[in-house]
């Protein structure tokens, strides 16, 4: 790709972005090979060589995280919980049989690429972020199903604006017969191949008019286990902020958060159980993650059935108010607990 193709700042509707990739001239990569990785630095081509034995190719040796660089009111740029995603990364490449990235690399690579790539982050109030994409995949070349000797991270950036449409206006999801992860295969880890497996059921979902898919438990169909981007919750009609614990679900590090700041709040936080039979106890559900922040779920369909919570139009007030104090510490509008906001 030539350097006349890369987006300039001046390019971008920072209070109208949408969720889409751009060419942005930095991102950082560093190499695995003879059992260490490479110092790694920044580097203009968005395209990498890849043999085409490659492991990330050909049997699913590519794992990834997400995380955003929020501009601060004084000018500065935070992360939020990057040490979260360093250690999911880890634990993704232990599952696929990868080289871990060591944290110091990781954390070093979203520095100097949110640096690097600094007018890209969009101004405070826009509600836009400059999304980082760390990466990695088996550089191979291998022909049988092992592991490869070599890898490739690499952390880039995109300016983004809400996930899904609407932002704090509540949408509608729906459960259907797909699984996107198995029971005791690699739902937990944030792997390629759990969002390929669930493109066709969210490509139904959509076309139908839905924002996302709720996926079921692969065992038994019974049980919410997410959706296809973000975890789910549920705020009970007595006061419990409820989220579904299950082997085969990404560890979200916005549930972990919203989990402590439920219980701040005043509500009874929990992971546990949630029947798709059960909705009638919650007065208020909602999607988290890093793209999603914290998007209302207005109603779930399922078996031709819908099931709507606060209500379809408007957020509730116990979700309004967990977006509020989670964002305000994104932001660093307010003090949040230690570790929480990193200055870039
Ligand atoms: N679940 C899935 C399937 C996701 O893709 C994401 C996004 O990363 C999440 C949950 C939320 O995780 P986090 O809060 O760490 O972004
Ligand atoms: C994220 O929230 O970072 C995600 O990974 C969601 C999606 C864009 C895959």
């Amino acid at each position: 790709m030539s350097e006349q193709q890369k987006a300039k700042p001046e390019d971008f509707d920072w209070d109208n972005l949408g969720f889409e990739y751009h060419d942005l001239p930095y991102r950082f990569r560093a190499y695995y090979k003879d059992g260490k990785w490479s110092e790694g630095g920044l580097e203009t081509d968005a395209n990498i060589p890849v043999n085409e034995a490659a492991t990330g190719l050909h049997y699913g040796q590519n794992i990834f995280e997400g995380l955003k660089v929020y501009r601060r009111k004084d000018g500065g740029a935070n992360l939020f919980r990057p040490d979260r995603n360093a250690k999911r990364l880890q634990n993704s490449a232990d599952r696929l049989m990868m080289a871990p990235v060591p944290e110091e690399l990781f954390l070093r690579a979203l520095k100097e690429v949110a640096k690097a790539n600094q007018d890209f982050i969009p101004p405070y109030g826009t509600g836009a972020t400059l999304y980082l994409r760390p990466f990695e995949f088996g550089g191979g070349p291998v022909v049988g199903v092992h592991p490869a000797d070599n890898y490739v991270f690499e952390v880039y950036a995109t300016p983004v604006g809400a996930y899904y449409k609407g932002g704090l206006t509540p949408t509608a999801y729906v459960t259907n017969h797909y699984d996107r992860a198995a029971h005791g295969g690699t739902g937990a880890a944030k792997a390629g191949g759990n969002y390929g497996a669930s493109m066709l059921a969210g490509d139904e979902a959509h076309k139908a008019g839905y924002s996302d898919v709720v996926y079921l438990d692969p065992r038994l169909h019974e049980n919410i286990e997410e959706l296809g981007s973000a975890n789910f919750f549920g705020i009970t009609k007595d006061g419990r902020f409820l989220t579904p614990k299950s082997p085969s679900i990404l560890p979200s590090v916005t549930k972990y958060s919203l989990l402590a700041v439920a219980q701040e709040l005043g509500l009874k936080a929990e992971e546990t159980t949630i029947s798709i039979n059960d909705l009638d106890q919650f007065a208020e559900a909602g999607a988290m993650g890093t793209a999603a922040v914290i998007s209302p779920v207005g109603s779930i369909t399922h078996q031709g059935n819908k099931h709507v919570f606060y209500s379809e139009t408007e957020v509730g007030p116990w979700t309004q108010k967990l977006y509020d104090r989670l964002t305000a510490i994104q932001y660093g509008d307010q003090e949040g607990p230690e570790g929480w906001a990193v200055d870039v």
